[in-house]
């Protein structure tokens, strides 16, 4: 008897997508949309922004840039081209125009709307909202997580879901809460299937949370998890070996702000019997908080 080939299991490929982490179908029908970008001509631009100078003045014309909402500063320069739907290859460019962009935001509302005008992440083509941040800006404490998750992604609001409400229970017992302090992501935009941001994804959003860190300019710093320690205190230690001493975050302008990495509420929920290390990092911030005024 001759064996018939079976094709793949429905139910195989389907667990091969979720473990590469393609949890969310965005089509009914797929699309190839590198044909479609092929066979379409560049749109313009609806709005405008200033040509990068100095290191970002090597732009690529192609680079590609949503510019809606931009401040009046850039609106009078000249377009560079609108944003097209292709996926882009993340590149030192687009760290570059991240580092433009970043640095030209005067305000927080101005490097919201410039993360949300840009298309140089590709973790944005994927993610339902920017995750800017929550809490006060006039906070003395500002915290940094990793990424956004699934509800933070809907809600377009950092640590809402499970590993929220636990960070929610940490700052009340040190006496604190969102309106006294300010809670933000190294990466804004939640990566598929909650896998670990690229290197390059992560350095072409480090200039964003840098500037924000400035902007916002806190008394200190906590980092959660060994991402935010990693990229905001220039480390590669992991975060159980960092955690628990006091660290520093210099600003671009060389500002000097003390930072407490500990673990993230993620890796507690999973490892409850670290929440007492977690504790002790806590009451390290009280204490500073406490002598700092
Ligand atoms: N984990 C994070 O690091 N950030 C969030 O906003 C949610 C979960």
């Amino acid at each position: 008897m001759t064996a018939v080939a079976r094709g793949p299991d429905i139910a195989d490929l389907l667990a091969f997508y979720a473990s590469a982490g393609v949890d969310e179908a965005l089509e009914e029908q797929p699309l190839n949309r590198f044909a479609e970008a092929a066979s379409k001509p560049p749109e313009r631009a609806s709005a405008t922004v200033t040509p990068p100078t100095g290191e970002n003045a090597a732009l690529p014309r192609s680079t590609s840039l949503s510019c809606a909402g931009l401040g009046e500063r850039q609106a009078a320069a000249p377009a560079l081209r609108a944003p097209s739907a292709t996926a882009t290859v993340p590149d030192e460019q687009q760290a570059a125009l991240a580092r433009h962009l970043a640095t030209t935001a005067a305000t927080l509302d101005e490097l919201r709307q410039h993360m949300a005008a840009f298309d140089g992440c590709n973790l944005k083509l994927t993610a339902k909202n920017l995750v800017f941040a929550d809490g006060n800006p006039n906070a003395a404490v500002m915290l940094v997580g990793e990424t956004p998750e699934r509800d933070e992604d809907i809600e377009g609001l950092p640590f809402v879901g499970q590993s929220g409400r636990l960070l929610d229970r940490m700052l009340a017992a040190i006496g604190l809460d969102r309106t006294s302090a300010y809670i933000a992501n190294v990466i804004p935009w939640r990566p598929p299937g909650n896998r670990t941001p690229t290197p390059h994804e992560t350095e072409i959003c480090r200039p964003f949370i840098e500037r924000q860190i400035e902007l916002v300019n806190p008394k200190m710093l906590v980092n959660l998890g060994g991402l935010s320690a990693n990229i905001l205190l220039g480390t590669t230690e992991a975060i159980l070996r960092l955690r628990g001493n006091w660290r520093v975050h210099t600003t671009a302008a060389g500002i000097a702000i003390p930072a407490m990495p500990t673990l993230h509420p993620a890796y507690l929920l999973k490892n409850p019997a670290h929440k007492k290390l977690a504790w002790r990092d806590f009451l390290e911030v009280k204490a500073k908080l406490r002598t700092l005024g």
